[in-house]
């Protein structure tokens, strides 16, 4: 269908629960989506949800299936962007003097080994200038991502056995940011905070025309929900998931197994422990509470959402509550060029982010 042609772009989001595929053309600088899909990992009934990440042998079967779906041969795409997600990985805004390449360099790695969770292997570090500091006119904005190789060179294996040329190659937040800020306005004052809410973490983003860039991951996330279904209804992950889209993110409607009886194990797990939305404002709050202490900087005017939980209109309604400001789930395709029938929109963030920023790197 898209054949050889090279105004084809990819975007390509492999995630932990679910893998998402923009496909676009580029247009002069004007990109037109033509497709976008996504593909649950663990579809078996006996499968379960693996919180350290699908094996190689699960992803690429999925993958090919998808581009053939798509009418693309992986080899043949010469713009690529995908992304790494998950542990290991961290994004941070600095200010810093100005300085030559190689010193950016050096000072950069050093305040990079500070952010990230070592896992036995080097850092990677990558970064970008965001212009002059507004307060002190000798400095700039530095917006640094960091990884480390073993997480990098795991996913360049998996592009390798999908035979498709690595091209550009984001942290998954920021190919979320990337999408949203193509196409939607800061406000001039205050800041907006992004919630990406896939199923292993929650990538918090706090972002803003002239204050501070912030993020953090929090550790709840779809996973979290599902599981705690599966604890009240003592039931299968593949039942959980079913429940949870079915009949929302809590599942409030439904009572635990053996609830009247006090001395089962799961009812007293249902009275004692915190709910995985309670779980999720407190971890929010306090992220929010640090940020606005630590830079003495202004306060959250909006939320956004992106990832798969987001278009749960429970969750959004939850957090404008709590936070007393609005909150909205993020299409990545509207007002784009092209109409796509996706049926959970905001879980494509990630992946339009990247097929705007695929590019051919040899
Ligand atoms: N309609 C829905 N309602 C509620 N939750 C949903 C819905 N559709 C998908 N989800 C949840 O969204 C999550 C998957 O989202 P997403 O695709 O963003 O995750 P991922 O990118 O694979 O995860 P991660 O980035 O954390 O590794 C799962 O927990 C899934 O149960
Ligand atoms: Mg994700």
């Amino acid at each position: 269908m898209f054949g050889l042609k090279t105004n084809v772009r990819v975007g390509l989001d492999i995630g932990s629960h679910a893998i998402k595929l923009v496909v676009a053309e580029k247009h002069g600088d004007k990109h037109r989506i033509v497709g976008a899909w996504a593909r649950d990992i663990y579809t078996g009934t006996n499968e379960k949800y693996d919180l350290d990440g699908p094996k190689k042998t699960s992803v690429v079967p999925i993958v090919l299936d998808m581009f053939n779906e798509a009418g693309l041969k992986p080899r043949r795409v010469a713009h690529l962007g995908s992304c790494l997600s998950g542990l290991n990985m961290a994004t941070k805004e600095i200010r810093t003097l100005q300085m030559s390449e190689e010193e950016m360099n050096s000072a950069l790695t050093q305040e990079a080994r500070k952010h990230l969770p070592l896992d036995g292997s080097e850092s990677l570090v990558d970064y970008q200038i965001l212009g002059d500091d507004p307060r002190e006119a000798d400095k700039v904005r530095v917006l640094i991502a960091v990884t480390t190789k073993r997480m990098f060179d795991s996913h360049l294996d998996i592009l390798r056995e999908l035979e498709l040329k690595p091209g550009v190659v984001d942290l998954e937040p920021l190919s979320a940011v990337n999408a949203y800020i193509t196409h939607s306005e800061l406000p001039d004052e205050g800041v907006v905070c992004c919630l990406n809410i896939g199923a292993r973490r929650t990538n918090l983003m706090i972002l803003g025309r002239k204050d501070m860039y912030f993020s953090r991951d929090l550790p709840v996330a779809g996973w979290s929900f599902t599981e705690d279904i599966m604890k009240k209804l003592d039931c299968s992950f593949a039942d959980a998931e079913e429940i949870k889209r079915r009949q929302g993110l809590t599942a409030k409607d439904i009572k635990p197994v053996g609830a009247a009886d006090s001395s089962s194990l799961s009812a007293s797990l249902a009275l004692h422990d915190k709910s995985p939305l309670d779980k999720m404002y407190d971890e929010i709050n306090r992220s929010i509470r640090y940020y606005v202490k630590e830079t003495g900087q202004s306060g959250v005017v909006k939320f956004i959402l992106f990832g798969g939980c987001a278009s749960s209109q429970e969750l959004c309604d939850f957090v404008a509550a709590k936070f007393s400001v609005p909150c909205e789930a993020y299409d990545p395709f509207h007002g784009r060029d092209g109409s796509i029938h996706v049926s959970n929109r905001p879980q494509f963030a990630a992946a339009v982010g990247l097929a705007l920023r695929a590019q051919a790197i040899y």
